[in-house]
C-alpha cells in the first residue's frame, strides 16, 4: 500500500504526487485557496461561466449527463447544473465526504437532476454507473485541474475522455493561460501563507498513510514559474538537514533539499487546442476573460 509515495520519496529529487494535497484538512485548505485574492482562477472562470452563461449553452446544445472529474464540492457542477439542466450529474472525487455533500446539495437544489457521487482515484481508471446514458454526455473539467498533469499524460486524459462520450457528446474545460510572471507566482504563494500551508499539508498526510515520521514545520513553501516548460513549480525545502524514517525505510535530507510537490501548467490556446485534435476533438470553441487569463474551452468529436 502507498508504495507510489515511499518510491517517490527514494527519487534522487524526492517527490510526492499532488493527489496526496487532498485529505479533509487540504481539501479546505484548497478551498480557502480559492477565495485568496491572489488565486484567480477558480474566480476568472466563475464569472466566465456565469457571464458566458448564454452563450455556453447554446455551443454546448442538449445535454442528457454531466460528468465531472474532480467534482470537489460540488459548487461549479450546481453552477453549470443551472446552465444546462441535465437530466443526471455524475461528480468524481478522491475525497468522498465532501463529495457526497456536494451530491446531496445538488439533489437537494435541483430535484430533476439525478446526482451521484463516484469515490474514484483520477489516475487510475473511472468506471461509471452502469445506467447512465452514452448519447448527450458532457465530461466538465473546470478549474485547470489538467494542469496538474505532464502533457503527455494531459493528451492521454483528454483521450480517455473521447471514450466517455460519443459523437453527441462534449468537453467543456477549464485551462489557465500564461501570463504576467508577478501574477502567477503571487497565485501560487499567497501574502496570508494559506498556499504554504497547503503544500506543507501535504507533509502529514503522507506520515498518516506510510507512518513516517515528517515534521512539517522543518520545511518551507517554494512555488516559482519555470518559463521553459510553462508551468508553476511548488516544492517543499529542508531548512535543516533531517532524517526522515517510515516502517522499513529512510531518507536523510540535506538542508536547502526539496521535495517536488506539484506542477501546474499553463497552456497558451494554440498549444492547447492542438492537443485536443491529437486527442480526437476537432471542434472546439472557447471563452476568455478580458485579461486573456484563463479559457473555458467547448471541444466536440
Ligand atoms: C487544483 C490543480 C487546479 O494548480 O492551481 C492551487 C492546485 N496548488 N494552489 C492549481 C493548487 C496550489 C490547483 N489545481
Amino acid at each position: 500500500m502507498h508504495q507510489d509515495i515511499i518510491d517517490g520519496l527514494l527519487q534522487p529529487v524526492a517527490r510526492i504526487s499532488p493527489k496526496y494535497f487532498y485529505d479533509q484538512c487540504g481539501s479546505e485548505l484548497f478551498e480557502a485557496i480559492t477565495r485568496l485574492p491572489e488565486y484567480y482562477p477558480t474566480r476568472t472562470e466563475r464569472t466566465l461561466l456565469k457571464e458566458r452563461a448564454h452563450d455556453i449553452a447554446q455551443a454546448v446544445g442538449a445535454v442528457r449527463t454531466v460528468i465531472e472529474p474532480g467534482a470537489g464540492n460540488g459548487e461549479k457542477g450546481r453552477v453549470l447544473c443551472g446552465i444546462l439542466q441535465p437530466t443526471h450529474f455524475v461528480g468524481v472525487d478522491i475525497s468522498t465526504e465532501i463529495l457526497q455533500e456536494g451530491m446531496a446539495r445538488l439533489r437537494q437544489e435541483q430535484p430533476t437532476v439525478d446526482a451521484r457521487a463516484v469515490t474514484a482515484d483520477l489516475t487510475n481508471h473511472l468506471e461509471l454507473p452502469e445506467d447512465i446514458p452514452f448519447a448527450h454526455r458532457l465530461v466538465f473539467y473546470p478549474g485547470s485541474s489538467i494542469g496538474n498533469f505532464d502533457p503527455p499524460q494531459a493528451l492521454e486524459w483528454l483521450r480517455r475522455a473521447r471514450t466517455w462520450i460519443d459523437n453527441t457528446g462534449g468537453l467543456l474545460i477549464g485551462i489557465d493561460l500564461p501570463k504576467e510572471l508577478a501574477v502567477l507566482e503571487a497565485a501560487y504563494d499567497d501574502a496570508a501563507g494559506v498556499t504554504a500551508r497547503f503544500n506543507r499539508n501535504v507533509l502529514a498526510h503522507v506520515n498518516r498513510l506510510i507512518g513516517s515520521d515528517f515534521d512539517a514545520s522543518q520545511w518551507s513553501h517554494r512555488a516559482f514559474f519555470n518559463t521553459k516548460a510553462s508551468r508553476i513549480e511548488m516544492h517543499l525545502e529542508a531548512d535543516r538537514g533531517q532524517l526522515v524514517r517510515w516502517p522499513g525505510g529512510r531518507r536523510e535530507f540535506a538542508q536547502g533539499e526539496r521535495i517536488h510537490t506539484e506542477n501546474s501548467y499553463k497552456y497558451p490556446l494554440p498549444a492547447f487546442s492542438a492537443m485536443l485534435r491529437e486527442a480526437g476533438f476537432t471542434r472546439a470553441r472557447w471563452w476568455t476573460d478580458e485579461r486573456h487569463w484563463f479559457a473555458l474551452i467547448h471541444a466536440q468529436p
